[in-house]
């Protein structure tokens, strides 16, 4: 059903998306790969009923101000750390996210991440892209086997189950730490364990952060954090940088605290710490974990189909609440 609202998209999303928007409203939306200017978008804003946002529109007060008709944000990503969720349900605005449709892109870029950090690829493919002659070697570039080790995750929703079966495939253990204990037959199913943060960072050959962002894990990860990690482990993060105090995190790769990480993530995106990017021991990749052709026309489809959900009176598919 086409209704009257308009419906503004502040970012360029897959036509999935678009396809189904068009049929729900008055469509305008941002066509470029560039971040919209900040006019464009509050001119655009004024008279909008919806947003549809990507993960880097900030959708604070500023941002609703400008758009006093606004009845939905529809975010296109499942994590909702950018939108002031509080301010929203204030202005009785309600806020969706994209849960489910980038579960496996996420997970199988989590475990990329266990394997190159483990296997030392990223190492590997700088050594021979800088030109430095080398040779095969018994001794050369040595990794960690997964077999037997145990993977540490920080979060058991749905990307943690899927990352646990991973690492299941690739002969690891898996204990997990989250606010609730996971269902005894997914526990089963895994092989998976919950314990204590703490004895989770202190036991685990590999940890892995897989918890949404917010104030309460901010800097989850801090120095006394990482100084329970054993000297041999890696922080894997394909989750929100900032669940990670990145200043610590270098001092304790610099000093051989622990081994090695591998990020997709970073406390200041797209700022990336100068002291990673001088580590070896360290893998970086800018935030591609939901990156595939299929999972990115599956959010912003999902993305829409809450649109159309709202605009017809229903209750959205997956609506974010306080
Ligand atoms: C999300 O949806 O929150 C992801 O970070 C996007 O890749």
């Amino acid at each position: 059903m086409t209704t009257s609202a308009r419906i503004v998209v502040t970012g360029k999303i897959p036509e999935a998306g678009l396809e189904i928007l068009r049929t729900a409203g008055e469509l305008w939306a941002w066509d470029s790969s560039e971040p919209i200017p900040l006019p464009v978008r509050n001119e655009q804003l004024a008279d909008a009923e919806v947003a549809v946002t990507l993960l880097t529109d900030r959708v604070d007060d500023a941002f609703l101000d400008a758009a006093p008709r606004l009845r939905l944000v529809a975010n296109v990503a499942v994590g909702y750390n950018n939108i002031d969720v509080a301010a929203c349900d204030r202005r009785g605005v309600i806020v969706t996210n994209t849960p489910g449709v980038l579960t496996d892109a996420t997970a199988d870029l989590a475990m990329a991440l266990v394997l190159m950090s483990t296997r030392r690829l990223g190492e590997g493919e700088r050594l021979i892209r800088s030109g430095t002659p080398w040779q095969w070697g018994m001794f050369m570039m040595l990794g960690v086997g997964l077999q037997g080790r145990q993977l540490g995750i920080v979060g058991m929703g749905a990307i943690g189950e899927a990352l646990a079966r991973r690492a299941r495939a690739f002969g690891m253990t898996v204990v997990y730490n989250n606010r609730r204990a996971a269902a005894p037959e997914i526990e089963a199913d895994l092989g998976a364990r919950l314990v204590d943060l703490p004895e989770l960072l202190a036991t685990s050959d590999v940890v892995s952060l897989n918890c949404p962002y917010s104030e309460s894990t901010h800097h989850l990860i801090d120095a006394d954090a990482l100084a329970l990690m054993k000297p041999s482990a890696v922080l894997v993060n394909t989750a929100r940088g900032p669940i990670v105090d990145e200043a610590a995190l270098v001092s304790a790769l610099r000093s051989g605290q622990i081994a090695g990480a591998a990020l997709d993530v970073f406390e200041r995106e797209p700022e990336v710490d100068p002291g990673l990017v001088e580590l070896d021991n360290v893998v970086l990749i800018p935030h591609l974990g939901s990156a595939t052709i299929e999972t990115r026309s599956a959010m912003a489809a999902l993305a829409a189909r809450n649109v159309v959900e709202v605009l017809a009176g229903r209750e959205p598919i997956s609506r974010v609440t306080l």
